[in-house]
């Protein structure tokens, strides 16, 4: 009971006086004395009547201490593991290459989600477009194609240009494929079920390569999150630091339930604000120097507990190449992030594997910028309209049409033999950006997190259409799925 002597006599210094019955009852119900001090005694006579609402308090806090397990969860107890599968950023030079790597390129996306497609019941028995004339008004068939030109006729009605190795023919969208019409875009590689005339392929259904349905939603066993951020914008004048201080004190209290769960973070690009992005950008920065710009990004790291993986891609903004899959942030640019054992650099865009260990596989993150989707929601018409502000409906457009980038100029993608923007990989987290909104969704199983902003709405922004949902922080718990989401702005 020595605290409750040194409390009368600090109260007593106060100018406060404890009457008897209320000493008793400290006793009595073993209040805390921390929770005395909090008290607003305003009389200058501490009595019963400020001590009892303290009683359900102190009975809740040791309820709560009774069911606490033994082991707090503690992500430091548990190892990292990280596998960053970056796409092959050295065949970007287009003068060296020539038009010849785009024909491969464009080969390569028609074969993989041709075969992705195939899986498909309804396209089973497709046929090559050149076997179309042998099988004319034999009743309904199936093609799978690139759709080289989409036109709309004066009725509404849409005509496609579908194209296979063998050969090229003309699409009336019927039936339940017009209004599948308004998705469909230039490039992209579609099935299609219909009826030959030998002029005209019409076609009653669409089918899309898409994601299967889940078996199971995969898990890990133990009991550590995944963060989710991006478009920190790290040198722009409308940069939020309370934003920044705030994340980093919530990252660092290991008092905190869920951040002292964290053991994975992931930034998906943008990075820094940039130089030279858009016209007059140098109005709009505070910092103006590229390289200062990536050390506030580093300070910023270093201040993430060194038991968390970061995992950070580049985004249009970052001071690398814009044609993508945009290759990793050099040493030149992050020498100190270089250093770090905990920091893993990925291309945009990544498949990242985290916590795979005894026997278990771990979850599969398709981490994406996103700088695509700004064109992708002006092409889609039913989605145009609510579309930036809401990422999930282009999100699932692209899982569904198997393809980061699917119309052909709506971001630069550098040739390759291979076309690494095919989502070739189903994963169990989609990660994206650069709208600067934030959603969480699932489709088909797959969680979908487009992160927030560090920045305010720039005037940029406004002339893009964008519009800032900043401090929005994402947490995934991996071993039951579960998402939450953060706001430190509000
Ligand atoms: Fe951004």
């Amino acid at each position: 009971m020595e605290s409750v002597q040194k409390l009368i006599f600090e109260l007593m210094e106060r100018g406060i006086l404890i009457e008897p019955s209320a000493f008793d009852f400290i006793k009595e119900h073993g209040i805390p004395v921390e929770k005395i001090y909090s008290l607003e005694i305003e009389e200058g006579v501490l009595t019963r009547k400020h001590l009892e609402p303290l009683v359900e308090e102190v009975r809740n806090e040791e309820r709560v201490e009774v069911i606490r397990p033994v082991k707090r969860v503690k992500a430091e107890e548990y190892d990292f593991f990280v596998e960053v599968e970056n796409r092959d950023t050295s065949n970007g030079n287009i003068s060296q290459k020539g038009v010849e790597l785009f024909v491969e390129m464009f080969k390569d996306r028609y074969e993989k989600i041709r075969d992705i497609l195939m899986q498909r019941a309804e396209l089973r028995n497709a046929v090559s477009i050149g076997k179309l004339k042998d099988i004319k008004g034999n009743g309904e068939t199936a093609i799978i194609g690139v759709v080289r030109e989409k036109t709309k006729t004066k009725n509404g009605n849409y005509i496609l240009e579908l194209e296979d190795t063998t050969g090229v023919v003309n699409v009336f969208l019927k039936d339940d494929a017009t209004k599948l019409g308004d998705y469909v875009l230039e490039d992209e590689v579609i099935g299609l079920r219909g009826n030959y005339n030998g002029n005209f392929f019409y076609a009653s259904n669409i089918v899309f390569p898409d994601v299967p349905l889940p078996t199971d939603i995969n898990k890990v066993s133990d009991p550590v999150s995944a963060v989710f951020i991006s478009d920190l914008h790290f040198g722009s004048k409308e940069f939020i630091v309370d934003i920044e201080r705030r994340f980093l004190k919530w990252i660092n209290d290991k008092d905190d339930k869920i951040a002292s769960s964290v053991k994975y973070l992931f930034i998906a690009g943008d990075l820094v604000d940039g130089i030279g992005i858009y016209p007059e950008q140098e109005d709009d920065l505070v910092v103006k120097d590229i390289y200062k710009q990536y050390e506030l990004l580093e300070r910023f790291v270093e201040k993430i507990p060194e038991h968390i993986a970061i995992v950070l891609c580049p985004g249009n903004h970052d001071a690398v190449r814009s044609a993508e899959p945009q290759p990793p942030l050099p040493k030149e640019l992050v020498p100190e992030l270089y250093h770090l054992n905990n920091v893993f650099l990925a291309t945009n865009p990544a498949y990242v594997r985290i916590h795979r260990k005894d026997g278990e596989k771990g979850i599969l993150v398709l981490m994406y910028h996103g700088y695509s989707f700004t064109s992708l929601i002006d092409m889609i018409t039913p989605i145009r309209k609510y579309g930036t502000t809401n990422p999930q409906y282009v999100m699932k457009e692209v899982l569904k049409k198997r393809h980061l980038a699917p119309a052909y100029g709506c971001i630069i993608q550098a040739p390759h033999e291979h076309d690494q923007l095919v989502i070739d990989k189903v994963p169990d987290i989609f990660h994206t950006g650069d709208l600067h909104s934030h959603c969480v969704d699932n489709y088909k199983g797959i969680t979908l997190i487009s992160s927030s902003t560090f920045q305010a709405q720039t005037s940029f922004m406004d002339r893009v259409g964008h519009v800032a949902n900043p401090g929005k922080v994402t947490v995934v718990e991996l071993n039951t799925r579960e998402v939450r989401v953060l706001d430190f702005y509000n």
